[in-house]
């Protein structure tokens, strides 16, 4: 693309600005900027003009789960299921770790955040321990794919290496990056982080099938015949990650998809809720739940909508292949975007000042079939690192892990 083509695709969208600085720039970033603007899909910052609109909300209801007396009294047949798939070679790993963490104020990605006390403990390194567990049970490697974006891609994949993959078999191990998508204002101009290069982001975690498809990650899924793939967040230290008793649950139910849930601590806490959408299985996120539905009892007299995603979900593999090329409703998230002032000065703002925009998900629950919220224990399995400090930070996930046995 040159730069008069540059120029009328931006004038399309009313993002001429991107060019301010281009007679400026050297050779080279002239050729980066001119790629960064064939690359981007500029469309979808027309979304800043309806933020709030609902992503295809139907009718929603609540709906139960497997909760824990149940999965205990069939707790062996379930693993025993489980086991079986996990050792057949039918389920892989999926860390989903393209996500900034810049909650934590760290810029380095989050799976490399140490939260040990007396010796370093990476959240890297306890994701992986907990996987061990499972490869030591079944006697086989899980394969693990990571994925990560632009921003954290190189530090990740050489942290990995500097640590050995935390005794993970290397061989086992396939990373692939997410695609990115523009930051802009409030008005939808897209940011400049850089005279030369318009701030981006990663499109956000219902990206991560896509983008398999895309990096050519998913011929490898295909060539080992993997039927289930086990997604899971980077920032739960406690988490089971191919836990055959899940997998099992999910496959002896006949569902396409399973959710590992938590009961909620408080109605109003921020995780989002397993419920039906006109029928259909689908995730409600917490700021989307009115007080009403936060309030309201079930038969049994608990909550309704009692039950929160703790972001470790299983897919049948080929369910995904049928909803691939669908394209998924964009969130438009209100974010704190560094940026080059009108001056040309960098800043990192301290308050929210635009948006990004992101598919989740929860959009792909709700392409399922059928959806298995599956109960765990909170104390033993949700620990996640939001927050520096306060609620879901690095001090109660170390307390829950000193809880479960884990030195820190
Ligand atoms: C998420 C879930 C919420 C759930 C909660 C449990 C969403 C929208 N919400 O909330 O339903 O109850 O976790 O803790 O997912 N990520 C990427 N790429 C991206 C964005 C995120 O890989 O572009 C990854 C993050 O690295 C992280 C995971 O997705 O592993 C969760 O993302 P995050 O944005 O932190 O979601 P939460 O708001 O915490």
């Amino acid at each position: 693309m040159d730069r008069a083509q540059a120029y009328e695709k931006l004038k399309k969208y009313g993002q001429e600005h991107v060019l301010r600085y281009y007679d400026e720039l050297s050779g080279e970033e002239k050729n980066a900027l001119l790629s960064q603007i064939e690359d981007t899909d500029f469309s979808i910052l027309a979304h800043a003009a309806h933020p709030h609109v609902e992503t295809g909300k139907g009718k929603v209801t609540p709906l139960g789960a497997l909760e824990l007396d149940q999965i205990r009294a069939n707790g062996d047949r379930y693993r025993a299921a489980g086991l079986k798939a996990i050792r057949e070679g039918k389920v892989g790993a999926v860390l989903l770790a393209g996500g900034m963490g810049t909650r934590l104020g760290s810029d380095d990605p989050k799976c490399m955040y140490d939260i040990g006390i007396t010796h370093p403990v990476y959240i890297m390194e306890r994701l992986i321990s907990n996987l061990k567990d499972v490869v030591r049970e079944a006697g086989v490697t899980v394969p693990l794919f990571v994925m990560t974006s632009e921003k954290n891609h190189d530090k990740t994949v050489a942290f990995m290496k500097e640590h050995d993959s935390f005794g993970y078999d290397p061989e086992m191990i396939r990373y692939f990056m997410q695609d990115m998508a523009p930051a802009s204002d409030y008005e939808g101009k897209v940011y400049m982080e850089s005279r030369s290069r318009m701030s981006t982001s990663p499109n956000g975690n219902g990206g991560w099938f896509l983008s398999m498809k895309k990096s050519g990650v998913l011929n490898r899924v295909k060539e080992l015949g993997i039927e289930w793939l086990n997604i899971f967040a980077v920032d739960n230290v406690l988490q089971r990650i191919a836990d055959p008793v899940f997998v099992g649950a999910t496959i002896m139910n006949g569902c396409d998809c399973g959710a590992k849930v938590v009961r909620k601590a408080a109605p109003d806490e921020k995780v989002g809720v397993m419920c039906l959408e006109d029928g259909r299985p689908s995730v409600i996120e917490y700021y989307e739940l009115t007080p009403q539905m936060m309030e309201e009892r079930n038969e049994k007299g608990d909550y309704a909508y009692n039950f929160g995603v703790i972001m470790n979900y299983i897919f049948r593999e080929k369910e995904l292949e049928r909803i691939v090329d669908e394209v998924l409703p964009l969130h438009v998230v209100e974010k704190k975007i560094p940026y080059l002032d009108e001056a040309g000065t960098f800043v990192k703002p301290e308050a929210p000042n635009g948006y990004k925009y992101e598919q989740l998900v929860l959009d792909m629950v709700r392409e399922m079939n059928s959806c298995l919220p599956f109960e765990v224990v909170r104390e033993r399995e949700f620990a996640p690192i939001k927050n520096a400090t306060g609620v879901d930070s690095v001090e109660t996930a170390r307390a829950l892990l000193q809880k479960n046995g884990v030195s820190l």
